[in-house]
């Protein structure tokens, strides 16, 4: 009986669908609480391949309960698609997931203006699912909610006054041509029969769970430093993945929260614009994406990797108050002469022992590195910890000791059976 929340603890990708999917089993619900279809987590079962989007990662095990809470942004769309995709793989949707009320709806005008704001001066590399926009949406009142759905004439109302003033600024200020009211007005419409089915409010249903002695795994999307108050602004994403995001973001306060469970990456990779002090521009980063198979999972786009970063991971552990770790990809590492930890950035001549948060200083900090012997072997049919090599022993008490976390799983490949518990 317990609630536990799952973070990304770097830019994201770091392994969460895999993770979520292990630990799943050990939890009665499963719940997303920011974000939207820009995540991409990855469930390999058997031969078959599973990319999930809006859908909480431990639908693929029978007789759990997904839940996605009002902080996620939901492509009404893109969760239909995902819908008949599971369907159409046998995993039984109806009766297994409910949607908050009060999770707001991703409109065609949100996906156009992520578009066009990619082609202007600020660009951050987004993934183009209207993310974004659709949360200054939600700030600035004006947004449309699962819940709106139920509603017609309301809808009607809240779709014609937004896009009023969404016309204006396509046309006036980006030049670009107006939106038909009426398609997107019937589009919408059409929505209620199929999601009324999932709708729910959510957090009368998981204190009621809770109160039932059932546990729930709150799992994040992105990572923390993507998180748009902690990360590296402004190259984020617009919502909180830190673990504070799972209260706002379920209705599950604080004091219902048991653990915070770090997902980490044995390396670095980002994908979209801003600093890296690790990265590798050179034939060792190239190597790292192609033996980690490093595209993203939503978008194809090849992602930027580097070395493991301490100073970074360490700052993510404390903003989330992650107390144990799940490693990831380790198996990525065989095959490295030597392998590199970043321990320190040396800033105009300055050791920083912390995390700057600020883009322009992380744009030019200089990662100082301690070099640790790889190891050549392949690991990704080890059974046990102390079947692993010494050197890959030797290099997770490093990184762990650098960070200040305790590993409780190491992941040495993407099924199921390439997990090692602690
Ligand atoms: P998420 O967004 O955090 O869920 O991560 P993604 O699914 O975007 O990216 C992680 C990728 O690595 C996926 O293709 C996974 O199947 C794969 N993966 C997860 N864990 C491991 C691992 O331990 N070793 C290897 N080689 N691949 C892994
Ligand atoms: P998962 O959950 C990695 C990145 C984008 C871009 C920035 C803003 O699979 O780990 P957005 O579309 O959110 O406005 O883009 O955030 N980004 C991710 N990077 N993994 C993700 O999700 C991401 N979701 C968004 O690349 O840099
Ligand atoms: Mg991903």
């Amino acid at each position: 009986m317990s609630v536990s929340v799952l973070v990304g603890s770097q830019w994201g990708d770091e392994g969460k669908g895999k993770i979520v999917d292990i630990l799943s089993d050990r939890f009665d619900i499963v719940a997303r609480y920011q974000g939207g279809a820009n995540a991409g987590h990855t469930i390999q079962i058997g031969e078959k391949q599973f990319i999930l989007h809006l859908i909480p990662s431990g639908i693929l095990r029978e007789n759990k309960i997904c839940v996605i809470g009002n902080g996620v942004v939901i492509d009404p769309q893109a969760l239909l698609d995902e819908i008949e995709f599971l369907e159409k793989n046998d995993i039984k949707i109806k009766g297994r997931l409910f949607i908050s009320q009060n999770a707001h709806l991703i409109m065609p005008y949100h996906k156009l203006l992520d578009s066009i704001s990619e082609k202007g001066t600020q660009k951050i590399g987004t993934t183009g699912r209207g993310i974004g926009p659709c949360y200054i949406d939600k700030y600035a009142r004006k947004g449309i909610r699962i819940i709106d759905l139920l509603n017609k004439s309301e809808l009607e109302r809240k779709i014609r006054q937004n896009l009023e003033e969404k016309n204006v600024l396509l046309k006036k200020i980006y030049d670009h041509e107006e939106l038909d009211v009426e398609k997107i007005i019937s589009e919408y419409l059409a929505f209620d029969e199929a999601i009324d089915q999932y709708i729910k409010d959510v957090p009368a249903y998981l204190h009621e769970q809770i109160s039932k002695g059932a546990s729930i795994l709150l799992e994040g999307a992105q990572g923390a430093l993507l998180d748009v108050d902690h990360g590296t602004y402004p190259y984020v994403t617009s919502s909180n993945p830190t673990s504070g995001g799972a209260c706002t973001g379920t209705g599950l306060p604080p004091t219902k929260i048991d653990s915070v469970i770090g997902i980490v990456k044995a390396y670095t990779t980002r994908v979209g614009l801003g600093p890296f002090p690790t990265e590798l521009t050179d034939e060792t980063g190239e190597k790292l994406r192609s033996v980690g198979t490093e595209f993203g999972a939503t978008t194809g786009r090849p992602r930027r990797c580097g070395w493991f970063d301490a100073v970074l991971v360490g700052y993510s552990r404390i903003i989330n108050g992650i107390e144990r770790v799940a490693i990831t990809k380790l198996d990525v590492l065989s095959g490295f002469e030597e392998i590199k930890v970043c321990v320190g950035y040396n800033y105009k001549g300055k050791l920083l022992k912390s995390f700057p948060t600020s883009s322009d200083i992380l744009e030019n900090v200089e990662p100082i590195y301690e070099t640790l012997p790889g190891w050549n072997t392949d690991i990704t049919d080890v059974k046990d910890y102390d079947s692993l090599p010494k050197q890959a022993k030797d290099y997770l008490g490093f990184i762990s000791e650098k960070s200040g976390f305790e590993i409780s799983i190491i992941s040495i490949g993407p099924r199921r059976s390439q997990t090692i518990q602690l």
